[in-house]
């Protein structure tokens, strides 16, 4: 590995197992939630002090990156050869109720390609991570897809966008179409934890539309190099922006597209 990606993976790593330990001392405390777009779309001061930790400490240690960090504290310039994006707390719906399901999401992009992806899940103590051509590890072990080749017995994952209670675009046809076609649906309300658990074989497959690109940017990466297929609902690549990603264990990826399109 380059010594520069060598570095950029290390400081991830570090970031994430450090805004983990936030999340972690602060779980199921007294914290402050208040809402963004809508009401059911929240954020903590847990949210934001993650994100201030590592936006600081990148500001820091490697000043001539960009940085696009989900609640607001870095979006810088563009142009740089390594971007930084970051979802400081994902599944800070789970967390405002103490739901135990969330963790810190990192993903690098050098010259605009998915380099480093970095996962940390601090309740179960679980990293993930992945560094383009080197395959992906859980815990320092090398992680694969699972090798089920059939929808019917397949589990899978989805998630629902926070505009769900006003918008028609919602999911919900998918979802029945899923449901019906599979072996069982999950909503754990992580997209960074679902596409890891779709690159170590717990799920089969995840998808999801109105994503953002803090919400993928590690976990597409992460499901590639454990040999996983990602895609847009139509086969092409999958979009940067999250606006709809479908993943699995390749198999079954033709299947779950069908399905998904009705
Ligand atoms: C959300 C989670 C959730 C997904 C939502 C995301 P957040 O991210 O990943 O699983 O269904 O679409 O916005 O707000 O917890 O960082
Ligand atoms: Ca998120
Ligand atoms: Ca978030």
């Amino acid at each position: 590995m380059p010594d520069d990606v060598a570095a950029v993976r290390a400081l991830a790593v570090r970031l994430a197992r450090e805004a983990g330990a936030i999340q972690r001392e602060r779980y199921e405390t007294a914290i402050e939630v208040s809402s963004k777009s809508r009401p059911i779309d929240l954020v903590t001061e847990v949210d934001r002090a993650c994100e201030a930790h590592m936006v600081e400490t990148l500001r820091r240690e490697r000043p001539g990156d960009d940085i696009l960090a989900e609640e607001g504290g870095a979006h810088t310039g563009g142009g740089k050869a390594w971007r930084w994006v970051i979802d400081p707390l994902d599944g800070t719906v789970n967390y405002a109720h103490g739901y135990p399901c969330f963790c810190v999401s990192i993903g690098v992009e050098h010259e605009g390609v998915r380099t480093v992806g970095v996962v940390y899940d601090p309740l179960r103590d679980e990293l993930f991570e992945a560094v383009r051509g080197g395959g992906a590890l859980r815990n320092g072990r090398p992680i694969r897809v699972s090798a089920v080749a059939s929808i019917g017995r397949a589990l899978l994952s989805t998630g629902f966008a926070y505009d769900v209670q006003d918008s028609e675009h919602d999911n919900l046809a998918q979802f029945v179409r899923a449901v019906k076609s599979s072996g069982g649906v999950r909503r754990d309300g992580s997209a960074a934890l679902d596409l890891c658990y779709v690159a170590c074989g717990r799920f089969d497959a995840f998808w999801e539309l109105k994503l953002h690109p803090w919400d993928v940017a590690a976990g597409i990466l992460l499901v590639e190099e454990a040999g996983g297929r990602v895609t847009d609902l139509a086969g092409g690549p999958p979009p940067a922006s999250g606006r709809e990603i479908a993943s699995s264990n390749g198999l079954l990826h033709d299947d779950l597209l069908r399905v998904l399109r009705g």
